[in-house]
């Protein structure tokens, strides 16, 4: 496994794999490695001659009062963790050589950002497409795996690569869970011993939805408010939202149809964790 700092050096790299007809595969993420992000690289590696991960804690996606500057990071365990997936390269850039002094170039997607954790995380997602453009540029990867864990990140950056004429096939994969069903994430971190037992309260109010909705259930309202009271348990649990959207328009639905998206975004001191599932409905 080659580590790689060096953006020109890592695109310089890919063209050469290009040339030979390699057919590359790339997970991008922002390290502190998980078994949901190992679930991605398993399935790029499946898919490609040569799998590349990127760490890069990218700072364009992070509000000013967000936790950019306590992310976790833990660059020798996430290098454990690629060489036992057999990964072949770490694209670990610098945020200097990233984002250089008088970069002014940004990657932007209408209205589908404005919306969700875009509407409480304003510029997020600017950021997001922003550093996906520039690791496509880099890396050039024919197959790059997201996860549903972020539903909207999946669907604004399908659209980026779809609206820009992206050659890259777009997979979305299923949101890896602990056992009491609470999604993984490096920021689970951020949870106390008491908050973390709480936490397993965001996938339990997906589920009641689920159940809602199988017995029939489809008014948006009804559901939200079941979950709401599901979460109200919980005494250290802060909702910020609870939504019901078309899964691609991302537009509230007031009345189930089609195929729908139910995210959340719920508080627990310092940590704000996501969920979410989709579900078709008649
Ligand atoms: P990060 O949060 O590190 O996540 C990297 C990838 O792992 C994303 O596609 C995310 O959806 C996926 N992922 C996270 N938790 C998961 C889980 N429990 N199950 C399955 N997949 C999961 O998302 C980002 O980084 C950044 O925004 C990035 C795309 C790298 C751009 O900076």
């Amino acid at each position: 496994m080659q580590i790689i700092k060096s953006p020109k050096m890592m695109q310089r790299i890919c063209q050469g794999l290009k040339r030979e007809g390699k057919i590359i595969g790339f997970v991008p993420t922002m390290g502190y490695l998980h078994e949901g992000h190992l679930s991605l690289i398993r399935i790029a590696k499946r898919r490609s001659d040569v799998l590349v991960v990127s760490i890069f804690v990218n700072p364009t996606q992070f509000g000013p009062k967000e936790d950019f500057a306590r992310y976790p990071r833990d660059f020798k365990r996430d290098r454990f963790l690629l060489e036992r997936e057999d990964c072949d390269f770490v694209f670990v850039p610098r945020v200097k050589d990233m984002y250089p002094s008088g970069y002014l170039t940004y990657v932007n997607v209408d209205k589908i950002t404005g919306k969700l954790e875009g509407a409480i995380r304003p510029g997020h997602f600017k950021g997001v497409t922003t550093v996906v453009a520039k690791l496509f540029n880099i890396v050039q990867p024919d197959v790059a795996v997201f996860g549903q864990k972020d539903a909207q990140q999946a669907v604004v950056l399908k659209k980026m690569v779809d609206d820009l004429n992206y050659g890259v096939k777009m997979i979305v994969a299923p949101t890896v869970r602990e056992k009491d069903g609470l999604a993984q994430s490096s920021r689970n971190m951020y949870l106390s011993e008491e908050e973390r037992k709480q936490a397993k309260v965001l996938y339990q109010s997906l589920q009641e939805a689920k159940k809602l909705i199988k017995m029939g259930e489809k008014s948006s309202n009804k559901i939200i408010s079941r979950m709401r009271d599901v979460i109200k348990k919980q005494p250290l649990a802060e909702v910020d939202y609870i939504a019901i959207t078309d899964a691609q328009t991302l537009e509230f639905l007031n009345k189930l149809k089609g195929e729908v998206l139910i995210s959340l975004a719920v508080r627990f001191g310092k940590a704000r964790l996501i969920d979410n599932i989709k579900l078709k409905v008649d």
